[in-house]
């Protein structure tokens, strides 16, 4: 075999039974499910379609038109809107969509800022300040984890944005969007709520309801605690077909031209599986984070918000600054299979060293794991952080721990092992 591809295969392959061994807890990952997995192998990756179904540029896209039209009502129907778009290749590239369709250059735009948990993407210097956008932070309830709603409100009248934009990539608590009503009207912004981190969770009809509750617009990555594809979405129910058109340019041409149309298809398998199982995923979720919370403190380890109940989403965030700082802590985790991530608490004066670990149970809650687990796990977890372990002596455990949960839960299980028949060669 060529040297080169034996390699490349001989890492993946290594990379798998190393994951088989793990702890997956990075609270922006998910494992998809086997049937969705197949689409991504299919002739869909090796076509391009541009601008929206029926309308096309290219011929050849007779199924990939009916299959888009399907999950473009799979997700109307989840998240009950009159617009959505699957056609973003991530959330990152979802928001820059929003960026095209509703900001110019030095337009003023209202965020969470980075340090309190908003996603690079929307920062200064990320996507959103490349994009010229000029932006102006929310002041922050650091013992709510939350957004001030009274400051906020007072902000957005003052700074009359021309987008107030919401989301956070360390997201514990649903943003008070309803109590902000009055001031989006009297500043009269569009609302915009980066749901990547949340959208199952949205979905499952567990966290809150944005679309619903006074945002425009939401957009999103479909691999998170929605456990697709590595892949984007924009969602809207306003009736302004003005609106809706911009947003719809901005996608195709703005910010894609294909849109990967083999995870579009995986993210049909996913929303069609969501239909059937995601409230109870996304339920079980949220029920594990906050169990995983409650162990973790139990073991004296510092998990933030403690007076308010620790978090209502997939994520737990943790101040380990007495316990060695966020970078060290994750290194050491990861050598004991226990995969996390260093990340800024909103107190940090150093991005080079955070004092804060993040997690997530979203993966974990895929592969079947309950309350009881989370117990396990945080006790895993406090023999690397607190009682200091040798390492291969928690792998192990971690290890012997996997074997019982190595399957994916919340799908469709028949046909899951014909995916051999969509190769083409
Ligand atoms: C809040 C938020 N928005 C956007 C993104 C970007 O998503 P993607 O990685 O799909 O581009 C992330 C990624 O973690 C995120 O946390």
């Amino acid at each position: 075999m060529n040297e080169d591809v034996a390699f490349i295969e001989g890492a993946v392959d290594r990379h798998h039974a190393w994951f088989a061994r793990c702890l997956p807890m990075i609270a922006s990952e998910n494992i998809i499910s086997p049937l969705a997995r197949e689409m991504l192998l299919t002739d869909f990756g090796d076509r391009y379609a541009e601008g929206l179904p029926h309308e096309r540029y290219y011929q050849g896209n007779t199924f990939v038109d009916e299959v888009e039209d399907r999950v473009v009502a799979l997700a109307k129907k989840i998240f009950r809107v009159r617009h959505a778009d699957p056609r973003l290749t991530s959330g990152t590239v979802a928001n820059m969509a929003v960026y095209f369709a509703l900001l110019e250059p030095g337009d003023i735009m209202t965020s969470v800022a980075l340090s309190h948990g908003a996603h690079i993407s929307s920062a200064k210097f990320g996507a959103a300040g490349m994009r010229g956008v000029n932006n102006v932070n929310y002041p922050f309830d650091v013992d709510r984890m939350n957004i001030d709603v009274d400051g906020t409100a007072t902000l957005i009248k003052l700074v009359k944005p021309k987008v107030a934009a919401f989301g956070q990539s360390v997201f514990l608590f649903p943003t008070p969007l309803a109590d902000l009503r009055d001031a989006f009207q009297e500043a009269g912004c569009t609302v915009w709520y980066d749901g990547a981190h949340v959208l199952g969770l949205i979905a499952g009809g567990q966290f809150q309801d944005p679309l619903h509750e006074g945002a425009d617009v939401v957009t999103g990555s479909t691999h998170k605690t929605l456990p697709g594809p590595q892949h984007g979405i924009l969602l809207s129910d306003s009736d302004d077909e003005k609106f809706i058109k911009r947003l719809q340019r901005a996608v195709f041409p703005g910010v894609v031209s294909n849109h990967h149309l083999h995870a579009m298809a995986a993210l049909g398998i996913t929303l069609a599986e969501f239909v059937e199982f995601g409230r109870e995923y996304a339920a079980q979720i949220v029920r594990n984070s906050k169990a995983l919370a409650q162990a973790l403190h139990e073991r004296g380890i510092k998990v933030l918000a403690e007076k308010h109940g620790f978090t209502e989403s997939h994520t737990v965030a943790l101040d380990v600054a007495a316990l060695g700082g966020g970078a060290k802590l994750s290194a050491d985790l990861e050598k004991a299979n226990i995969i996390t991530n260093k990340n800024l608490l909103p107190w940090d004066t150093s991005p080079v060293k955070p004092s804060g670990v993040r997690l997530g149970t979203q993966e974990l809650t895929r592969l079947g794991m309950r309350e009881s687990q989370m117990d396990e796990v945080a006790e895993l977890f406090a023999r690397v952080a607190v009682k200091h372990e040798p390492s291969e002596k928690v792998a192990a455990d971690v290890g012997a721990m996997r074997t019982e949960f190595n399957t994916v839960h919340y799908c469709f299980t028949e046909g899951a092992e014909a995916h051999r028949r969509w190769r083409i060669a």
